[in-house]
């Protein structure tokens, strides 16, 4: 399945979407809902940079998809008053490609690195000294009479984004001042967020239906925005425009996103692992080449949101599904053949499940009811 074409996945989509999403994008740190942690330091770091009337900091936001990477980056940039250059690791190929960007920056301004994992080694060696010494060293000429020369640049700010953290090189890690993990949003969050956002489409909604979303919206921004948009339509099709809980409900059935926010790719995700594999250790090639997908996407867009629900666990030996897993898919009336012995990691707490999902205690700990 094409990850651009899922309700839930977090990839921006069309250019309609597009727009929209930017219509929900809150302007300033003070408009940012969760995240605390993140916005409070941020806050003091643009203070201090706006106090002394200098480039703020160099800042590495990493997290999964979806949680507002983009969204802090032109917030930084409005905070400061100063310009935003947008580009991405992939996208500059060539180390010319990112000196024809840095000799374009104006003072303070702030250069977004999307997927700034991405980059090339010719690339980031350009980086290097641009972010520590405001210098870029070209080449003149070639072979024996070759120099190099080094260009000063205007102080800037390079904000970078990545899903990957662990991909980064440490010398280009160790160059950013303030690195900072954006983290999945409780649904309280999550609630004020589709509150917020059903007031600026002008959409009625009630609290139950904010609830339901919040609840399905996976911890992420852009999914539940992009959820509120699908149940709008679902409402006004087939009723009279206002979002109740029952049509909240509703919708998501009708887009098969279960209770726990899971659409079909998840589940298939999980259903491989506990069926296929015996719930696992199963490593990300053969996953992958049993779902039709590259092992990358799995990791970053299906697995972290999976992680952080709890089911599923990764050990050194590979995925495995858990019991809270099977438990749901059990539910769902999927089979669940026993997983493989020995590498279950609470073997008492899947035999302790009766058939409507309850915990039975006793039989759990292996002692008499
Ligand atoms: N829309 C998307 N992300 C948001 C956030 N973190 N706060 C407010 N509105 C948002």
């Amino acid at each position: 399945m094409v990850e651009e074409a899922r309700v839930v996945g977090p990839a921006a989509q069309a250019v309609e979407e597009a727009v929209v999403e930017t219509s929900l994008r809150p302007r300033s740190l003070a408009e940012y809902i969760g995240q605390a942690q993140v916005k409070q330091n941020l806050s003091i770091l643009l203070d201090a940079a706006r106090k002394r009337g200098e480039a703020a900091d160099h800042v590495l936001l990493h997290g999964p998809p979806g949680l507002g990477k983009t969204t802090l980056a032109i917030i930084i940039a409005r905070e400061l008053g100063v310009n935003i250059h947008t580009s991405s690791g992939p996208a500059i190929e060539r180390a010319g490609d990112l000196a024809a960007i840095l000799t374009n920056i104006e003072e303070r301004d702030i250069l977004f690195i999307d997927e700034i994992h991405r980059l090339n080694h010719s690339v980031e060696e350009i980086l290097y000294p641009a972010m520590e010494d405001y210098a870029i060293d070209v080449m003149i000429g070639k072979g024996p009479s070759a120099r190099s020369l080094r260009l000063s640049l205007k102080p800037f700010t390079v904000v970078g984004a990545t899903t990957r953290v662990g991909r980064i090189s440490s010398p280009l890690r160790d160059r950013f001042g303030a690195v900072h993990r954006l983290e999945y949003y409780d649904r309280a969050d999550l609630a004020t967020i589709v509150r917020r956002s059903a007031g600026i489409l002008g959409v009625e909604i009630d609290a139950a239906a904010i609830d339901e979303l919040a609840r399905r919206g996976r911890g992420t921004p852009r999914i539940v925005n992009r959820l509120l948009k699908r149940v709008r339509d679902y409402a006004e099709v087939k009723g009279d425009g206002r979002i109740t809980g029952r049509e909240a409900e509703s919708a998501m059935q009708a887009m098969d996103i279960d209770d726990e926010g899971l659409d079909t790719t998840d589940r298939r995700l999980l259903a491989a692992i506990v069926q296929k594999f015996a719930s696992g250790p199963v490593g990300g090639a053969a996953l992958a080449a049993v779902l039709g997908e590259e092992v990358e996407t799995i990791e970053d867009v299906y697995e972290p949101f999976l992680l952080q629900l709890g089911f599923l666990d990764r050990t050194p030996q590979g995925r495995v599904a858990t019991d809270r897993a099977r438990d749901h898919l059990a539910r769902l009336g999927y089979e669940i053949p026993p997983p493989r012995r020995g590498d279950r990691q609470d073997p008492g707490l899947w035999d302790g499940v009766t058939s409507d999902g309850r915990l039975a205690v006793g039989d759990a700990l292996g002692e008499a009811p």
